[in-house]
This record gives C-alpha cells, sequence and structure tokens, in this order.
C-alpha cells in the first residue's frame, strides 16, 4: 500500500514530535513542515529530512493528511481550510479555542464528510494512548470514585489559556472514557498565581449514575505529578502516566481470610505521541478507527467550560467577601 503523504501545521515546542514520528512512521511520507517562522521551520525540516514551507495553501493540493500543532487560537481557521480541501486531520488538544469554535468544526466536518465519508478527523488526546491507560480501559474496571492529579512546574508556554483548558482537559477527557456517562454537575475552585487566569484548579465533577471525580490540575507546582486512582467495587486501581505503571489492589479471599492483593499489570512501555499519530496514519490508511473523535474531543472542552464557569465564580464570591 502506498504511503500516506502527511505536512505538519505548527513545529514548536509539541509541533517537532509530530514532526519527529511522522518523518520515521512506516506509514507516512511527511512531506513538508509548515511554520510561519523560517527559521523554527528550516531548523526543525533539517533535522527531520523534508522540507520547510510557510504557508498551508503552498503544500495543501500534495497531501493527504494535516496534523495540526499550531496555537489553539489558529485550529479553527486551519481546521476549516485543511476541511475544504478533503484531507485527513489530526487536531492538537484542545480541539479548539472557544465552544462555538469547536460547534463550527464539528459542522464542517460533518459537510466535508457528505463527499468523502471516510474523511478521518481525530483529537491530540495522547493519555488515551498511553500503555498503562490502555491496560486500565482494557481491565474493564468500573470506577465509583476517580482522583486525577496532574501538576507540573511552571511551563512558561501556553499561557495564551488557562490550566483548565490547557492541562485538566487531558483528564476530563480520560474521565469521560472511563466512566462513559455524561457530567451532571460540577463544582470548582481555582486561583491565578503567575498569569491573570487560574493557573491551579480543582474539580469535583458527579456523573450520571453517581459516579464522582476530583481532578486537580496546577502548572505552579515544585514537581510534576500525573496520576490518577480509580475505586470500584471491592477493587482499586493506581496509575501513574509518567512511569507508565499501572497496579490493581483486589479484595480476594487468602489463606486466613479476605485480604487486598496488589498486582501489577504488565505493560509494554511505549511513545503515546507516537502510538497516537500512528495510529492516526493507519486510520487514514483505512485500517482500523483507532482514534479519539472530534465529538469526544468537544465533550471533553464542554466539561472543561463548566468547570472554567465554576472556577469564575468561585473566585467572584472571594472578590466580593
Ligand atoms: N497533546 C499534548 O499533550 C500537548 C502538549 C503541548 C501542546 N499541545 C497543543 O499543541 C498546540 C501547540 O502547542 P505548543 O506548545 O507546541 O506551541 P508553541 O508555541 O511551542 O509552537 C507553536 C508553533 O506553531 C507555529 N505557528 C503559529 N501560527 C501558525 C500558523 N498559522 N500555522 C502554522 N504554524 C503556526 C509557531 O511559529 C510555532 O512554531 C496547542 O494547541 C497546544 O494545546 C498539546
Amino acid at each position: 500500500m502506498s504511503k500516506l503523504r502527511v505536512a505538519v501545521l505548527g513545529v514548536g515546542h509539541l509541533g517537532q514530535h509530530h514532526a519527529r514520528i511522522a518523518a520515521s512512521s512506516e506509514h507516512a511520507e511527511l512531506v513538508a513542515v509548515v511554520d510561519p517562522s523560517e527559521e523554527r521551520g528550516t531548523e526543525i525540516a533539517e533535522k527531520v529530512g523534508t522540507r520547510w514551507v510557510a504557508n498551508l495553501a503552498e503544500i495543501l493540493g500534495a497531501v493527504d493528511a494535516v496534523q495540526i500543532a499550531a496555537p489553539t487560537g489558529f485550529h479553527h481557521g486551519l481546521g476549516l481550510e485543511v476541511l475544504r480541501a478533503g484531507k485527513h486531520l489530526l487536531m492538537e488538544k484542545p480541539l479548539a479555542a472557544s465552544l462555538a469554535e469547536g460547534d463550527a468544526l464539528l459542522a464542517a466536518l460533518a459537510e466535508a464528510r457528505t463527499t468523502n465519508p471516510k474523511l478521518v478527523a481525530c483529537v491530540g488526546h495522547l493519555e488515551r494512548f498511553n500503555p498503562a491507560v490502555v491496560a486500565l480501559r482494557a481491565a474493564n474496571f468500573k470506577p465509583k470514585f476517580i482522583e486525577a492529579i496532574r501538576v507540573s512546574p511552571f511551563p512558561m508556554r501556553s499561557l495564551e489559556v488557562d490550566v483548565v483548558m490547557d492541562v485538566m482537559i487531558h483528564d476530563l477527557d480520560l474521565l469521560l472514557a472511563l466512566v462513559q456517562r455524561p457530567v451532571v454537575d460540577v463544582e470548582a475552585v481555582g486561583v491565578p498565581v503567575l498569569t491573570k487566569h487560574p493557573d491551579l484548579v480543582n474539580a469535583r465533577l458527579k456523573f450520571e449514575g453517581g459516579a464522582f471525580a476530583t481532578v486537580t490540575a496546577s502548572r505552579v507546582a515544585r514537581k510534576k505529578e500525573r496520576t490518577l486512582r480509580a475505586f470500584g467495587n471491592q477493587e482499586y486501581a493506581s496509575l501513574d502516566f509518567a512511569a507508565q505503571k499501572l497496579e490493581i489492589l483486589r479484595l480476594k479471599m487468602g489463606e486466613h481470610g479476605p485480604e487486598v492483593i496488589p498486582e501489577t499489570v504488565d505493560i509494554e512501555e511505549g511513545e503515546p505521541l507516537k502510538l497516537e499519530i500512528e495510529a492516526f496514519h493507519r486510520a487514514c490508511l483505512g485500517e482500523g478507527e483507532d482514534y479519539v473523535t472530534w465529538a469526544e474531543g468537544l465533550e471533553a472542552m464542554r466539561v472543561a467550560d463548566l468547570v472554567q464557569k465554576a472556577v469564575a465564580e468561585s473566585l467572584a464570591a472571594m472578590l466580593e467577601a
């Protein structure tokens, strides 16, 4: 089968890895990287052995698929351009900068699929491809309560959005995928610390059916921590995203009565971004449908929006007091 012809749009902090992975994908040929910065574009193009172009329009006719890793504010406009050309599209997370733009992207996708029903459009929620997450989902765990923590030192980038859309959205998407029920209630608190947006947020979500989750996201932590604990019926799981470790503890009958038995799940480590991008390439070539859909990306944004509104209310109440 011939290779998928791909362009990577935006080769900054994350896009350079999109380019590296696309250039070495057995399913794809990286036709070009696109970036308005000539200096950055040529640097990455040389590194991965392709060419740089300044504008998407210069290359769109020569590719089958585009991976967008430009700043979130550009997702909407660039996404529409790619859809109008009928090309497959991997959009970095969050899908768009606002719910209105996300809705518009989904409407444009539905329109594009009337001509090409096989058009692939996915969103870069790469933690779904983290082997520890794949193992947890395969364990068919039915969580009643989940605690997710994603904190890191101040990044000095992505500061145009708050920590909810930038960081917490990873866990919001995962919670929706794990619980598989809609969120019916959200409470949240958060504070701006180093930027004008909330840099530290804690949210409590209630799902239809009664499951709960608490989620903490911070970009003003001393050290990085990315963990998730899920509690079900006579079993609980502890997951470390960075170490790709999953431990499941179950209540079982031992020799001397009931015992909690820890079981470390065997996991074959892998780079989540690489697994995600290669699954996208395979899907574009008609081999599988293993990707996070735009509808799912928009659903995570809707929950993020509810969290942002609850944080805004709690901040307003704090100022009034
Ligand atoms: N999935 C993840 O874990 C993850 C991690 C980091 C960033 N991201 C997402 O990736 C996107 C980029 O983030 P980043 O941290 O790499 O940003 P960045 O600022 O480091 O890089 C953005 C790059 O895009 C280029 N660019 C700007 N406008 C462009 C345009 N119109 N067309 C093409 N390129 C353009 C810039 O010159 C720059 O090189 C954001 O949407 C962010 O949310 C996702």
